[in-house]
């Protein structure tokens, strides 16, 4: 979503915001912002890119040393200049740039009005940066405290103000914020990967914290002003992970990776001899998931077709019954947790707003909670009582990808690991750790192939409806090509159980709407052709992901992918992989912009 960059130093500041910014720029937005704080405040933003951005500061010809930055995802009001961040108080002395949601802005704003206050956008941020004024008596870090310990919502906030040139204060409430610590310089980002390339070290901020930068120092208070001790952390990722390496797009990067990042999800975990698995986040967690019931997974997006391949393993492999929740739907229930009851919480960034809330619940009801997340350090990697990363490193690319296989790579190691203490046997055991350990290879097999999906999307660039059918664990499959198509090309795309089809479904089928078809050989494989025939009665084209050899189904099919056998329980390892091309190549052949697609955010931290 929207992301900070701030900095204070010796440097000059505006190409080095502007360079975080881009690094950000992944994330989503759609208007940007610096302010410049050397004694003046210098502030620039407008609608659009950070290249646009970029031309304007230059043509503005600002400088300085210290300033803040901030790329836009809109909620209140629209994307234009006046909205954008930074956002000023009456007088224009102090700046800030917020992420998040301030649930009573309004009432706050009436009141501010009321004692004098002229607002300009129509922003819930704004009200902050007037509140500050209103309480600032000299101390800008005393007036940050009182202001924010009015405020209600969530934040992640970076403040400076010309009464304090060389100081940016930062704060956090449910929305990221990391400081960087340089020599004579620090840093605060929304994202490190906006100041990896200058430090390493670094703190993450808790909830109810703030930091106070200068270049020479970084001191952190709680609202109530008392002092914090905060460990330095090294940021270990590296650089060229938040690069395109050569890759027309990041999205394409990331599902090149996927041999690898699978692989990276199970090195040192699977026991081939006896096997099993072990997973170091878990070892204390042992007697809770040999006892556990039942399972809850919860997630959103692309993390919550990842839940639902789990619940088909979960129930084959360790015979658990499972629920798989959307989080922005079980935060408003009556969930039901009995004793015995466990919740995973599965997350790529480990910030997405709605898993949060629903992990609360689930903890406030007594269940144990653990993650599945790729982001370490995250929030809910922290809120959960333990966990497995991903270990796929970071997915820049708005369109989940990597991250989707590496949740299925470890969901598969959960279910064999509680498996393993139930139903599965040493030999079925050491069989499905054989074969997982096989899938990057295959995976690359797929990747070979790319040249022909791109062809396959060229092809069908002009469709504007497709319907995705899949059955078992290769349902959630068809949901997630569907979700990829949505996103990148804003193709409208459906997933369905390939047997509802007929339920309803059917009524939509014409030569205008290709129907992708997953179907690969296992238990329902015969099913699934008679749906390609009644699509093909109606005139439909099928495009089919096959298992490598099913010859037969040439003849039945308008275009077909192969991908290498295994075993069924791992297939959508391997049929997803065609499906993310074919929605990559799409995007691109209807000249989407497919890092950056309209609407979207890399980690939704609004509910
Ligand atoms: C889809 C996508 C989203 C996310 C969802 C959850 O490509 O990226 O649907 O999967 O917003 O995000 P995380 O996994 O970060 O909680």
């Amino acid at each position: 979503m929207c992301g900070i960059i701030g900095y204070c130093g010796p440097r000059d500041v505006v190409p080095l915001l502007i360079a975080g910014l881009k690094r950000m720029e992944y994330r989503g937005y759609d208007s940007a912002g610096i302010a410049v704080n050397d004694g003046s405040l210098r502030i620039v933003k407008d609608a659009g890119k950070v290249s646009n951005l970029e031309q304007l500061v230059r043509d503005a010809a600002v400088k300085g040393h210290s300033g803040i930055g901030h790329t836009r995802w809109a909620t209140h009001g629209a994307p234009n200049q006046v909205n954008a961040h930074p956002h000023t108080d009456e007088s224009a002395s102090i700046a800030l740039a917020h992420n998040g949601i301030i649930e009573n802005y309004s009432s706050l704003r009436q009141e501010l009005i009321r004692s004098g206050h002229t607002f300009v956008s129509d922003t819930d941020t704004e009200t902050i940066a007037h509140l500050i004024e209103e309480l600032y008596e000299g101390d800008l870090p005393h007036a940050v405290q009182k202001a924010l310990r009015l405020i209600r919502g969530t934040y992640g906030l970076a403040i400076v103000s010309r009464h304090h040139p060389g100081m940016v204060i930062a704060a956090r409430m449910g929305s990221p914020m990391v400081i960087g610590h340089g020599h004579g310089e620090n840093f605060v980002a929304s994202d490190p990967a906006a100041f990896l390339s200058m430090t390493r070290e670094a703190t993450y901020l808790e909830d109810g914290e703030m930091a106070v930068l200068t270049p020479d120092k970084v001191e952190y208070r709680t609202l109530s002003d008392e002092p914090i001790d905060k460990k330095l952390e090294q940021i270990t990722y590296d650089i060229a992970a938040i690069e395109k390496g050569g890759f027309a797009h990041f999205m394409l990067k990331e599902i090149c990776e996927q041999p690898q990042t699978v692989a990276d999800s199970m090195r040192g975990r699977l026991l081939i001899e006896e096997g099993a698995v072990k997973f170091g986040g878990m070892a204390q967690a042992k007697e809770i998931l040999s006892e556990a019931k039942r399972v809850i997974f919860l997630g959103c997006g692309t993390s919550w077709h990842a839940g639902l391949v789990g619940e088909y393993l979960f129930e084959e492999l360790a015979g658990i019954p499972v629920e798989v929740e959307y989080s922005s739907e079980f935060r408003y229930r009556s969930p039901i947790l009995e004793p015995g009851t466990i919740v995973f919480a599965i997350s790529q960034s480990g910030e997405t707003a709605d898993t949060l809330a629903a992990i609360r619940e689930a903890k406030r009801h007594g269940a144990p909670v653990f993650g599945i997340c790729n982001v370490v350090g995250s929030a809910i990697a922290r809120e959960t009582d333990a966990g497995v990363f991903l270990h796929a490193g970071p997915e820049i690319g708005v369109a989940s990808t990597k991250a989707f296989t590496s949740q299925i790579t470890v969901l598969f190691m959960l279910a064999l690991q509680m498996g393993r203490s139930r139903r599965v046997g040493a030999g079925r055991g050491r069989e499905l750790v054989q074969q997982l350990k096989d899938i990057p290879q295959k995976i690359s097999r797929i990747l070979a192939s790319r040249e022909k999906i791109e062809t396959i999307a060229h092809r069908y660039r002009d469709s504007n409806n497709f319907l995705y059918l899949g059955r078992g664990l290769n349902f959630p499959v068809a949901l997630e090509g569907a979700l990829k198509l949505k996103e990148i090309s804003y193709v409208h795309a459906e997933g369905y159980p390939a047997a509802e089809m007929k339920h309803g479904p059917i009524a939509l089928i014409d030569r205008d709407m290709p129907v992708v078809f997953i179907a690969t050989h296992d238990g329902t494989y015969e099913k699934v052709i008679s749906n390609i025939e009644e699509v093909r009665a109606r005139g439909g084209r099928v495009l089919a992901i096959a298992t490598e050899g099913d010859t037969e189904i040439v003849k039945r099919v308008d275009e077909v992918v192969y991908v290498p056998e295994t075993d069924a329980l791992l297939t959508p390892l391997l049929t997803v992989v065609p499906l993310q091309l074919l929605a990559y190549y799409m995007a691109v052949h209807r000249g989407c912009d497919v890092d950056q697609p309209r609407n979207l955010a890399k980690s939704v931290t609004v509910e």
